[in-house]
């Protein structure tokens, strides 16, 4: 027998299995508990709960460590390409060339949209968020293509799987196209996955568009570095929805909904706006002072995180491209600068030091979506783009578990016990 964790409730001692992953904390293995002990327990932001079991991505907060599948994501994110890593999550091993071109070609043939989920964009303000213009459309497509929704069924599992994969670089460029009263460019299959993404997003009818590789490069690297990221919100949400057997489009359209707050997929919005409300550094010790005040709620966005308590390893990457970026367009940004000092300045004051505060992925991850041209609504959607494949991933993963329950937390319930009720006249 393993190791085993005592319980002592009311008196009486039970005894828990304790769980031990590939790596990792170990988890106690409570699902008796409450038939054992008629005790709930309580963790409400889920920071002591394992929600599930998964063979897809390992952080280590502590060391800031992301592993895909047993792969650092440093190196996923020097030496391979989103559609490999993609194939990487969705399978369990990087493929072969063969299977990698099969892969490639059959996300390439999905690219295009059913024509009348346009009239779908039709009914949307022009000032619609283009994450409220997501929520709806990809949640929509469960009535386009119901032929793929027997989730019991792995084939249709995997063609919806691909399917959302593939169209959503297509209905992202779409949200942003309506935005600014452009016509809807169709995908090119000659182009990549990324290149062909920023051809539909800046291409227009009427000239040629040019794929700059360098940016190209630089735009596939952070849909790697959004690829997945084990048990956070939206993904747990997805997986929540996915539960009750609901179909994987209205599932993903539940984790775009999640993934849109500000402290979630929101944050790279939010903390390129910061950085243009500080605007040079000079005025950065006021921000730091009000960040640190109790009293303020003002926050540095783009800094802390959940489950890293050290620089989260995608931030390093993303440092990195900043000036890749600027280089290949040759254009420079002061904000960078003014990120590079905050940073520097917050890592030295004692207040984030104490708090494990460092820069999380979303910190730099605005400065160059911005130099390459999008407008700050457009970064979460192309997170939500990213982090697709991580969700069909782990929607799928779920599905497979032939254990698999629908998720159905309960409560602490602090209202009121029982009592009748009061008539209108009476009250
Ligand atoms: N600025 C200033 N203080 C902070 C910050 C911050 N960015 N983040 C956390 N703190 C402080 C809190 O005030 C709290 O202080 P206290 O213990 O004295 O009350 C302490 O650090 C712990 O913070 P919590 O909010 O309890 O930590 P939690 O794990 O719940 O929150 C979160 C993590 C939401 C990411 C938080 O750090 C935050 O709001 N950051 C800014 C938003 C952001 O960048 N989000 C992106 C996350 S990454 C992603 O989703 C891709």
């Amino acid at each position: 027998m393993g190791d085993q964790a005592k319980l002592s409730v009311a008196g009486a001692e039970h005894d828990y299995a304790v769980l031990k992953g590939s790596v990792g904390p170990d988890v106690i293995d409570i699902r008796k508990l409450y038939a054992q002990t008629g005790a709930f327990t309580f963790d409400p932001g889920f920071t002591s709960t394992a929600s599930c079991e998964s063979a897809l991505t390992y952080i280590d907060g502590d060391e800031g460590v992301l592993l895909h599948r047993g792969y650092p994501i440093g190196q996923l994110a020097e030496n391979s390409s989103f559609m490999e890593t993609s194939y990487l999550l969705l399978n369990g091993e990087l493929p072969s060339k063969d299977e990698l071109a099969s892969f490639e070609n059959t996300i390439t043939r999905h690219t295009m949209l059913h024509e009348q989920l346009a009239n779908f964009y039709r009914g949307f303000r022009r000032d619609a968020h283009p994450m409220a213009i997501m929520c709806g459309v990809v949640g929509a497509l469960s009535a386009f293509y119901h032929d793929s929704t027997d989730i019991s069924d792995p084939e249709h599992r995997k063609i919806s799987s691909h399917r959302l994969i593939a169209k959503m670089p297509t209905i992202a460029a779409a949200a942003y196209k309506y935005s600014v009263g452009q016509p809807f460019v169709y995908p090119d299959n000659k182009l990549s996955y990324t290149g062909n993404f920023l051809r539909m997003t800046f291409g227009v009818p009427a000239e040629e568009y040019e794929v700059i590789p360098a940016v190209e490069k630089a735009m596939d690297r952070i849909f790697i570095l959004h690829a997945d990221h084990e048990q956070n919100a939206s993904t747990s949400t997805v997986r929540l929805a996915g539960s009750s057997g609901a179909n994987p489009f209205a599932c993903i359209a539940a984790g775009i909904a999640c993934l849109w707050g500000p402290a979630h997929g929101g944050a790279n919005e939010a903390a390129l706006n910061m950085l243009k409300e500080i605007g040079t550094p000079d005025r950065i010790q006021h921000y730091i002072d009000r960040a640190k005040d109790k009293n303020d709620p003002f926050r540095l966005m783009g800094f802390g995180h959940r489950v890293y308590k050290n620089y989260d390893p995608r931030a390093t990457v993303m440092q990195s491209t900043v000036r890749e970026v600027f280089d290949a367009l040759k254009v420079n940004d002061p904000l960078f600068e003014t990120a590079l000092r905050l940073e520097e300045i917050a890592l030295s004051d004692p207040y984030f030091a104490e708090k494990k505060l460092f820069p999380n992925v979303d910190f730099y991850s605005g400065i160059i979506l911005s130099a390459i041209g999008f407008p700050t609504t457009m970064f979460t959607v192309l997170f939500a783009l990213a982090r697709t494949v991580g969700w069909v991933a782990q929607w799928n993963e779920m599905i497979s578990d032939p254990g698999q329950k629908i998720g159905r937390p309960r409560q602490l319930y602090t209202g009121p016990t029982q009592r009748d009720y009061v008539p209108l006249d009476q009250r």
